[in-house]
């Protein structure tokens, strides 16, 4: 990993005479090597001080790291085998911002252990999911099925930002920013499918991106809400009907995260699906100004003596 990260500086400073880290270009892939500070901002109910939201997103992270790397090594074993530069470039692009989540999605969950929460039992189902999946074409299916579904979470949050009202900034800060990019490299894993399986019929390539779906939705189900049971278990909360219909309420009523990812989630499951298609052009622009107006005072800290960064900022 560590590879991929120095290789952000170079792919950075192709970046910069286009306006830097802002990007003109729905298709950019532009790695940011930023850092969030989580664990020096380690709070407990981060989220509007509310046990149901911080579950639900502290969950998610706990999948993260493993997740990402598995991502990584299911493209980058094709990445040499498609002769294809542009892709192989698209791959290289998705492979740095994905060490980046990978780097600071550790340092979150390093965070969350320190508050006394029992990580290590929370990530072990998640290593032993992925492991049974050993052949490539589909280990890359599983990551163009979760690629969709953290692209249909990033496109509910980025299109509708106050669903993270009362957010601890710095959190708020790295899940927008990784949202950003999720949808930036939102179709490089489908591009690497379709040219790895160039040669079998659309019908036979539909029915491995849905049965891959399928047996990526159940477990990463499963192995959610044991996560979030564990987890505010570690909170003294009794993980009982009362808990679970705030929680559900909390995702699928208001705010209602879950509920607006569900309907580009489904998108996933017509014949005709392209990432391409949905335009979100706009979102991403919207999104690298954002980014670009939250870290100017961070990039102007650092100019001077390097510090804290983020926490400062936030
Ligand atoms: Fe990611
Ligand atoms: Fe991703």
């Amino acid at each position: 990993m560590s590879e991929l990260i120095g290789m952000a500086g170079h792919m950075g400073e192709s970046t910069k005479s286009k306006r830097a880290e802002i990007g003109d270009d729905e298709r950019d892939i532009i790695p940011r090597d930023f850092r969030f500070d989580i664990p020096g901002n380690a709070t407990r109910n981060w989220f509007a001080g509310d046990i149901a939201k911080t579950s639900m997103i502290d969950a998610m992270s706990i999948f993260l790291p493993e997740g990402e790397r598995f991502f990584i090594r299911s493209l980058k074993h094709y990445s040499g085998k498609l002769k294809d530069k542009a892709l192989s470039k698209e791959i290289n692009g998705y492979a740095v911002q994905e060490a980046f989540h990978t780097r600071e999605h550790e340092d979150y969950n390093r965070a969350i252990a320190s508050l006394g929460y029992d990580v290590a039992e929370m990530e072990r189902p998640i290593g032993q999911a992925l492991g049974l999946l050993k052949n490539p074409l589909y280990r890359l299916a599983a990551t163009c099925a979760i690629e969709h579904l953290t692209a249909s979470f990033s496109s509910a949050l980025l299109r509708r930002p106050h669903l993270m009202d009362g957010a601890h900034p710095a959190y708020r800060r790295l899940w927008m920013w990784h949202a950003l990019e999720e949808l930036e490299h939102k179709a490089v894993a489908l591009d690497v499918l379709n040219a790895a399986t160039k040669d079998i019929s659309s019908f036979k390539r539909y029915w491995l991106r849905v049965w891959a779906m399928n047996a990526v939705l159940a477990p990463f189900l499963l192995i959610f809400l044991r996560n979030v049971r564990i987890y505010v278990r570690a909170d003294g909360v009794k993980p009982g009907f009362r808990f679970w219909a705030k929680f559900f309420w909390a995702n699928f009523g208001k705010p209602g995260l879950l509920r607006h990812t569900a309907a580009p989630l489904l998108r996933y499951y017509t014949p005709w699906f392209d990432p391409r298609n949905g335009d979100d052009s706009k979102l991403i622009a919207r999104g690298r100004e954002w980014l670009d107006r939250e870290f100017r005072p961070v990039a102007r800290s650092r100019a001077e003596p390097p510090s804290g960064a983020v926490a400062a900022a936030g």
